[in-house]
């Protein structure tokens, strides 16, 4: 049966194709360079051993499994994601490992976890929901953060579509939900500004389309 999406219009509510599937679609529409790509973006967030760290929209666990290399016996991941399929890839990736959780939570609405993290990440989530609702997602981030922590947004950068090469626009507008082509006008530093962040590091990669953003909790 499929299931109905919170935001039909949203492309980061998967099919039940694409979720069974989610690493290999990634390596064979990359043509495999978002293996090389994402092992990048993990070394520039200057992950600490002993680091606590949330994962929003975890999906099959693959970044988490990158992020468990940084880590000693002290170090924690927590996985939150909607997707019964994505739960069951992630927990069979992670079935002997104690330091890494799976939660089945949305992250779309307020939620309350009894501990705080060094750093919270979200990679390729945020630009998929309304507006309205990317508030909720930060301010999740923010109160499960301790003070001085990190936010990490990985996504695509801010650039304006009409000023991309004619083929980047075509693909973008293949593949893409409307909220993403909002997602690419904002100016994100003023955004997570108003919710307490600053200190802004940012990391660009794949022709400067995709940015790792840090920002930091204030203390
Ligand atoms: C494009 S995938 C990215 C997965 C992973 N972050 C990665 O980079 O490989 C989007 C993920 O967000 C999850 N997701 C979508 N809406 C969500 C929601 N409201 N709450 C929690 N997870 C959600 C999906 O189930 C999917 O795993």
């Amino acid at each position: 049966m499929t299931k109905m999406k919170i935001y039909p219009d949203s492309h980061v509510e998967l099919s039940h194709f694409i979720s069974n599937n989610y690493d290999n679609v990634m390596d064979i529409t990359s043509l495999g360079f978002y293996g090389i790509f994402i092992k990048r973006v993990i070394a520039d967030m200057n992950i600490q051993p002993d680091d606590a760290i949330m994962d929003l929209g975890c999906g099959t666990g693959r970044n988490a499994e990158l992020i468990h290399r940084y880590l000693n016996k002290n170090g924690s991941i927590t996985g939150l994601d909607i997707s019964e399929l994505m739960k069951s890839q992630f927990t069979r990736r992670f079935r002997n490992i104690r330091q890494v959780e799976f939660l089945q939570q949305r992250i779309d609405i307020p939620f309350e976890l009894s501990r705080s993290f060094d750093k919270v990440f979200i990679s390729f989530v945020i630009h998929g929901f309304p507006n309205e609702v990317r508030h909720v997602v930060i301010q999740n981030a923010y109160n499960h953060l301790k003070p001085g922590g990190s936010f990490f947004i990985l996504d695509f950068s801010e650039f304006d579509i009409n000023a991309i090469h004619w083929l980047h626009r075509l693909i973008f507008k293949t593949i893409e939900c409307k909220y993403a082509f909002d997602f690419i006008r904002r100016d994100w530093k003023s955004l997570l500004s108003k919710h307490g962040f600053d200190d802004f590091v940012e990391h660009y990669y794949v022709m400067k389309y995709v940015r790792l953003l840090r920002a930091l909790k204030k203390k």
